[in-house]
């Protein structure tokens, strides 16, 4: 008898952070945040197949040839957690940029945690699949979620926040990669514990008011824009073209802005023409959801989250 292959083309969606503050060292030498992460429309394309089989391996095919990729350490730990062996195929379409803090290839990851089991007839529960997710990135938890989410701790601690207005805006991506671990390490030195109240209060104050896409702050601003000009710059014209808000995505280098109307944002599109430059609007997790069902359907049961296999025991 032959064994089914069984085969999904996926959308990993980008994340912005509408508003990120670091606090702080902890102990185990990550940082304590509170962020609100937000999925957006830019995304890469996934195409998963799995055919089950007494070997284990997991192909993945993508043009830039990312090193350790993290969504081929993703399907091995899936693969492990669900006690399943067999071929893993990953075509990956890149879209969205790396080293801009857009979450690209945790996002990556997180597709293929939630998809694999659903072609492998295997149901990961919830809190392991986060467990997975948080052991590949600390971003990787968030599009188990998607739509909009405070996230604290490592930012791997999330708490869905409700579906605001739809939005659209403009994403630059610069294409200047801006390392995550460097930018936590200038940033640590400037950390006080005196501030940490203030940036708690005024975080929890602005999800007390919904929490939505108006005007953030991000601490990370402070270090790489000073580092980098020509992202400050982005950021002024982002502005200057009515963005509100206009603002650096996690560490950087990706920036970002909101605008109230199509018109708006072709405006900006026009005025920044010659830049690396995106039309985008905001996912909520609604359409985040809807999106996952859509893609997997024939493989799944309807509607419901995380997507459960069809062909599960
Ligand atoms: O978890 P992830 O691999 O995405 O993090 C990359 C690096 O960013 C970590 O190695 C760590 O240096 C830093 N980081 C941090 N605090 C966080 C998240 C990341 O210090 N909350």
């Amino acid at each position: 008898m032959t064994a089914t292959r069984r085969a999904a083309r996926i959308r990993a969606l980008a994340k912005i952070n509408l508003d990120l503050r670091v606090l702080g060292k902890r102990p185990d030498g990550y940082h304590e945040l509170r962020t609100i992460f937000q999925t957006i429309s830019l995304a890469d394309t996934l195409d998963l197949a799995f055919t089950p089989g007494r070997k284990t391996s997991v192909e993945i095919e993508d043009v830039l040839e990312i090193p350790d990729n993290l969504a081929a350490r993703a399907a091995r730990l899936a693969l492990e957690a669900m006690r399943v062996s067999g071929k893993v195929e990953i075509r990956l379409t890149k879209r969205i940029p790396m080293g801009a803090g857009l979450g690209g290839g945790s996002s990556d990851a997180a597709a293929v945690l939630l998809a694999l089991p659903a072609l492998a007839g295997r149901i990961i529960l919830l809190p392991n699949l986060g467990e997975l997710a948080s052991q590949l990135g600390s971003d990787v938890t968030f599009f188990l979620l998607g739509g909009t989410a405070a996230g604290i701790g490592r930012g791997a601690e999330l708490f869905p926040l409700p579906d605001g207005a739809p939005r659209r805006g403009v994403l630059i991506a610069p294409g200047l990669h801006v390392s995550t671990a460097e930018a936590y390490r200038r940033l640590s030195p400037s950390l006080t514990t005196e501030l940490q109240q203030n940036k708690i209060f005024t975080f929890s104050s602005r999800l007390w008011s919904g929490g939505g896409a108006e005007a953030g702050c991000n601490d990370f601003e402070a270090v790489v824009l000073q580092q980098h000009p020509r992202l400050a710059a982005l950021k002024k014209r982002l502005r200057r073209a009515g963005a509100s808000p206009a603002l650096m995505s996690g560490s950087g280098s990706a920036i970002f802005g909101l605008f109230r109307t199509g018109e708006e944002v072709s405006r900006a599109l026009a005025a920044l023409e010659g830049e690396n430059a995106f039309r985008i609007s905001l996912v909520s997790r609604a359409r985040y959801r809807k999106m996952w069902w859509r893609a997997l359907k024939e493989h799944i049961a309807p509607n419901i989250w995380p997507p459960q296999s069809r062909y599960a025991p």
